[in-house]
């Protein structure tokens, strides 16, 4: 069984593998934890989950004590089979199943009605129930030895950005579960997209890699909750997850948007500023801006044409930016063409909305 002390202090159990090459003993392993009612990290091609037994109230329980989370934010059940979204659910529209077709197993949640089956502990209260069959070899390979359904929420602390790597779940969490998977760093690095099909038409609660156009193009009209279409406003969510400060790094974040040379001529004279005042800055950006910052600690996400590497580094380069010590930290904006309104979403949160238009003349 491939496992490793970790460099950290960490009473979680570290079982490491590839997604070429699953352990399948110590899968097997982690999937008896998950049966007894344990905690188990684990990876997923979006970001790492913390999985609990998602029928076990008591295992769901010990999920929100854990990331330190608001017991009525409810949590996502993972399926590796289509079979067992008909024991969990009581409704699921035709679109909703052309949709699973298209994009399951992948990074795509849906929201049901669900069945008795589901305890309201796994749902926040709510009777719904949002559910997503990962492609992850690994993922799905626990949850069938864990019984078919893991409940998992980012393996992060509450209001820290989402883990990408092992490192950063045994940053958060790794005294707290029981068990950690490192599968290495996912593909991904941001959550899945949820839809909600409780409603008619489907409304998208949280954008992601599988985007609007994508499924209006398989499945008709697929409408944008007005809570995360907003980039200036704050509109309160549907999602309950949606409304907490997330993905925040500690030092206060804003986004300065416009044309390129605009916004970084805009951060270059405000890290100016606050250097000169003292402060310690950081500078988000991408390759082809990288070098017009002389002052302030410059991270770049990638080069702007590979928006899946601008999106893979984001939550990675929030949590250097909290390890580096920074005071405050700017932002490009990144609209880019597939994975702009997920991009968007979580560094809009994580810049509690505070966005500056290099543009604007004033
Ligand atoms: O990619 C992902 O979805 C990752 C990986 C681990 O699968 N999971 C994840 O879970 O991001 P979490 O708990 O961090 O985010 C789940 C979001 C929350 O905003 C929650 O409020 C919302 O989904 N949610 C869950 N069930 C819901 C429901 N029945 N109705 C509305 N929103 C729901
Ligand atoms: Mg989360």
């Amino acid at each position: 069984m491939g496992q490793t002390k970790p460099d950290v202090q960490c009473r979680a159990r570290i079982m490491q593998m590839t997604e070429a090459e699953p352990d399948e003993a110590a899968l097997q392993e982690a999937g008896r934890i998950l049966q007894e009612g344990g905690l188990v990290a684990f990876p997923t091609e979006t970001v790492y989950g913390l999985g609990g037994n998602a029928l076990d109230p008591e295992a769901s329980r010990k999920i929100y004590a854990a990331k330190g989370r608001p017991s009525d934010n409810p949590l996502i059940v993972h399926i590796a089979s289509l079979d067992a979204l008909e024991q969990i659910t009581e409704e699921i529209p035709a679109a909703a199943m052309q949709l699973a077709a298209k994009y399951w197993p992948g990074p795509l949640t849906m929201i049901f009605r669900k069945s008795a089956a589901v305890p309201a502990e796994t749902t926040g209260g709510l009777d719904s129930v949002a559910v997503r069959f990962p492609s992850n070899r690994i993922a799905s390979m626990l949850i069938r030895y864990a019984g078919g359904y893991v409940s998992a929420p980012s393996a992060n602390t509450s209001g820290r950005p989402s883990p990408t790597t092992a490192a950063h779940v045994i940053e958060d969490l790794g005294d707290a579960v029981d068990c950690i998977i490192d599968g290495g760093p996912v593909d991904i690095g941001l959550e899945s997209t949820i839809v909600d099909f409780t409603v008619e038409p489907p409304v998208i609660l949280r954008p992601g890699y599988i985007n609007q156009e994508m499924m209006t193009e398989a499945i008709g009209t697929v409408e944008m909750d007005p809570g995360i279409q907003s980039e200036t406003e704050v509109v309160r969510p549907k999602a309950p997850g949606m409304k907490y400060r997330h993905y925040a790094p500690k030092a206060e974040l804003t986004i300065v948007s416009g044309t390129p040379e605009n916004a970084a001529a805009k951060i270059a004279e405000l890290a100016h500023d606050e250097t000169a005042a003292g402060r310690k800055v950081g500078i988000i950006c991408s390759d082809e801006s990288a070098g017009m910052y002389p002052e302030g600690i410059v991270w770049s996400l990638g080069a702007r044409s590979e928006e899946t590497q601008i999106a893979a580094h984001l939550y990675g380069i929030l949590r250097e930016c909290d390890s580096a010590g920074v005071d405050v930290i700017y932002s490009e904006a990144f609209r880019t063409p597939q994975l702009g309104d997920a991009i968007m979403n979580r560094l809009v949160k994580a810049a509690g909305h505070r966005i500056i238009d290099a543009d604007e003349k004033g």
